[in-house]
């Protein structure tokens, strides 16, 4: 593991401690849509990390889901993309289920992700080339079918016009596969994924900062992610997403291109 992983990784797990000390009122606000929700530490948690991170890093430029009036990462090679709470509906409701997500991308491809759940202590890290791990063990997709597959659903729920296809193509998946799932954090669904627990995943419209750590993850962990029109992931600017085995991201493209 790299000198700077592990330095990303320690101030990941120290963020993650903020969450886990959260007490009182959360702050909660309304953004885009009425679904659309961030609170007092999204904000806190993402300046903490902008600092922490461009301290190793001070040539890199930083986007985070957060708009808090900082400047732009315009044309920088290098680029930190961060979602300090991935799940954060989940987070005001008092489920314990959030990632904080922190990637890298030189030149536009990734190059490190870590994404930490701090509820379970589960920290899930590469860096392209060297693997994929969860606390250190080494992560491998589980190689299932789509048959075999448990899928979980992103429903895109601040874009509401993708709901009649998402539920079309969550319908169309469910009569092939074992079972679906939705349970509300991006960047952790790529991580389960890695880790064998769930096989395939698709969502309409997602933000950069949801996939970028969580897709590098994966694609380490030997699962195949792009768009859903087979196309390579984009991580300047909005993108859906496509993610599995091999074979289930073969079938789950197949079905997309059936359904639109
Ligand atoms: C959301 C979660 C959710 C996904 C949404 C994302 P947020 O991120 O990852 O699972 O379905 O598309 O926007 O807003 O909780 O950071
Ligand atoms: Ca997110
Ligand atoms: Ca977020």
């Amino acid at each position: 593991m790299s000198a700077l992983s592990e330095a990303v990784e320690a101030v990941v797990r120290r963020a993650g401690r903020q969450l886990l000390e959260v007490h009182g009122d959360k702050g909660v606000r309304e953004k885009s849509a009425h679904q659309d929700l961030v609170t007092r530490y999204d904000g806190q948690i993402q300046r903490f990390l902008e600092t922490e991170l461009l301290a190793l890093l001070p040539e890199a430029g930083f986007l985070g889901e957060e708009d808090l009036g900082d400047d732009a990462p315009v044309g920088r090679e290098t680029v930190f993309i961060v979602d300090p709470i991935d799940g954060t509906t989940n987070f005001v409701k008092g489920l314990p289920h959030c990632g904080i997500s922190v990637g890298l991308a030189r030149g536009g491809v990734m190059e490190l992700g870590v994404v930490y759940d701090p509820y379970l202590d589960e920290l899930f890290s590469a860096v392209r080339g060297g693997g994929a791990f969860c606390n250190g063990r080494p992560l491998h997709v589980s190689g299932a079918s789509l048959a075999d597959s448990v899928v979980v659903l992103g429903t895109s729920p601040y874009y509401r016009q993708y709901a009649d296809r998402t539920f079309a193509l969550g319908r169309a998946l469910f009569l092939r596969a074992m079972d679906v799932r939705r349970i509300g954090a991006a960047s952790l669904d790529l991580c389960y994924l890695a880790a064998g627990r769930m096989d395939c995943y698709f969502e309409y419209l997602l933000s950069p900062w949801d996939y970028a750590a969580g897709s590098l993850i994966l694609q380490e962990a030997g699962g195949a992610v792009t768009a859903l029109d087979g196309s390579p992931l984009r991580f300047d600017r909005p993108c859906s997403l496509a993610a599995g085995t091999p074979e289930a991201h073969r079938e789950l493209l197949a079905l997309a291109a059936e359904i639109g």
